[in-house]
């Protein structure tokens, strides 16, 4: 008998080096697939150290749709573990964080270690003893790794390491854990939960685009910071880089020096945060603290799902074909607390519900995701820059601010996975 199932669709064909087809963003079976080779295999993002410091702590998180416990046990070690409880699934963890020696599902009373171990379950005459409860723990993520406090965690239980998926991002984590006087980022400010109707790779797409602030966020660009509408014309010095492996960055490094204002990249200066400079001067020296803190802080989207941009941190949860959430918090740097105020307050002004940054974006992905879901789609345009690319100083492809290299980059990257399965 002919299957029922749908033929699954030609990427070769749909997936051209400067042009994609509009069903990518509208195809549940591309959607499937995504979730299968990308999110449910390959490395994703899941939450930062800094968010369960102690022992006993917990926090939901997600990789996909899928919910998922991030805790750390009583000896200290960190888990991701499945938030749905091993007899009959329900969802175990409700509340967003906490900090507790055992777990209890609400439905029957089973308990469960930050660990994932079964520890004990009501009326136990009614089962056979102490076999059955190893074999009951929670279910967990096959891999956990971190790097610089940043957890990841793979369902394949084999294939290419964190710093192998990582490869030059690891560079770029490097730079914005320099910002810390002590070297060490965290993630302890709080997260706002944004939802949109869009499929999830216009937000990859976006998160490195440089086409188009000038236009979309061109009302922030009126009330200040004026340095960040210049990073995005075309008279910018920052570049638009393929990192390889779906991950891509704005170096905004070049455009920052020729400021030459430590703190500039930040729209303040030095003598504005006092106590954050002096400490930088202490952990770097002078030279080393005003490199660091002309450069300012990067700007990457790391491939599938977080996206750092200078002062604020997106995570990328996609629910649906045509439905995402991101997640956002500010950065915050330890040892500086006068820095992360302000921080707070930038991102409260930006992203927040008061902000303009991330309600302008959102906007643009409802409108794009409702003209791919036309009745034909059609192909999407990806050719901006292409006679300019050049391999820069440090080996990677780059193009102007304003170019389409980094969406060419993160397609490349998703034509292979989805053809040939690489992350297999
Ligand atoms: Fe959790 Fe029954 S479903 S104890
Ligand atoms: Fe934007």
């Amino acid at each position: 008998a002919a299957s029922t199932l749908p033929d699954r669709p030609d990427y070769a064909r749909l997936i051209e080096h400067d042009r994609v087809h509009g069903s990518l963003y509208t195809d549940p079976r591309v959607f499937a697939d995504e979730l299968e080779r990308i999110f449910y295999r390959g490395w994703v993002y899941v939450g930062h150290e800094s968010e369960i410091p102690q022992p006993n702590d917990y926090t939901v998180k997600s990789i996909g749709p899928q919910s998922v416990i991030m805790s750390r046990d009583r000896h200290g070690t960190v888990h991701l573990l499945l938030n749905r409880c091993s007899h009959r699934a329900n969802q175990l963890c409700e509340a967003a964080r906490g900090n507790s020696r055992a777990l209890r599902c609400q439905y029957h009373g089973w308990t469960f270690g930050t660990d994932g171990a079964l520890l004990g379950y009501p009326f136990r005459q009614g089962y056979d003893g102490a076999a059955a409860k190893a074999e009951l723990g929670l279910g967990r993520v096959a891999r956990v790794e971190s790097y610089r406090g940043f957890v990841f965690g793979s369902f394949a239980a084999e294939g290419p390491s964190l710093r192998e998926h990582l490869g030059a991002a690891t560079d770029v984590l490097d730079r914005l854990a320099r910002l810390s006087p002590e070297g060490e980022v965290e993630l302890t400010g709080g997260w706002l939960r944004h939802e949109v109707r869009a499929n999830w790779k216009m937000l990859v797409e976006n998160e490195t685009d440089g086409y188009h602030p000038q236009f979309v966020h061109a009302s922030i660009f009126e009330v200040g910071q004026s340095h960040v509408a210049e990073v995005y014309s075309e008279k910018s010095a920052a570049t638009a880089r393929d990192l390889g492996r779906g991950h891509t960055e704005h170096d905004l490094r070049p455009q920052f020096r020729s400021l030459d204002v430590p703190l500039g990249w930040f729209g303040t200066s030095e003598d504005r945060l006092p106590d954050y400079a002096r400490a930088m001067r202490e952990s770097y020296g002078d030279t080393g603290a005003r490199e660091i803190l002309v450069d300012g802080a990067p700007h990457v989207m790391i491939f599938p799902n977080l996206f750092i941009a200078e002062i604020q941190l997106f995570v990328l949860q996609p629910l649906a074909v045509d439905r995402t959430v991101q997640h956002v918090t500010p950065l915050r740097f330890k040892g500086a607390p006068d820095l992360n105020r302000r921080l707070l307050h930038q991102v409260s002004g930006s992203v927040g519900p008061a902000g303009f940054l991330l309600a302008d974006d959102s906007e643009m992905y409802e409108r794009n995701q409702r003209g791919v879901g036309a009745r034909e789609p059609e192909w999407l345009v990806l050719r901006r820059g292409l006679h300019r690319e050049r391999i820069d100083d440090e080996g990677h492809l780059a193009g102007a601010a304003t170019d389409e290299t980094p969406q060419r980059g993160i397609w490349r990257h998703l034509k292979e996975i989805l053809t040939d399965g690489a992350n297999e």
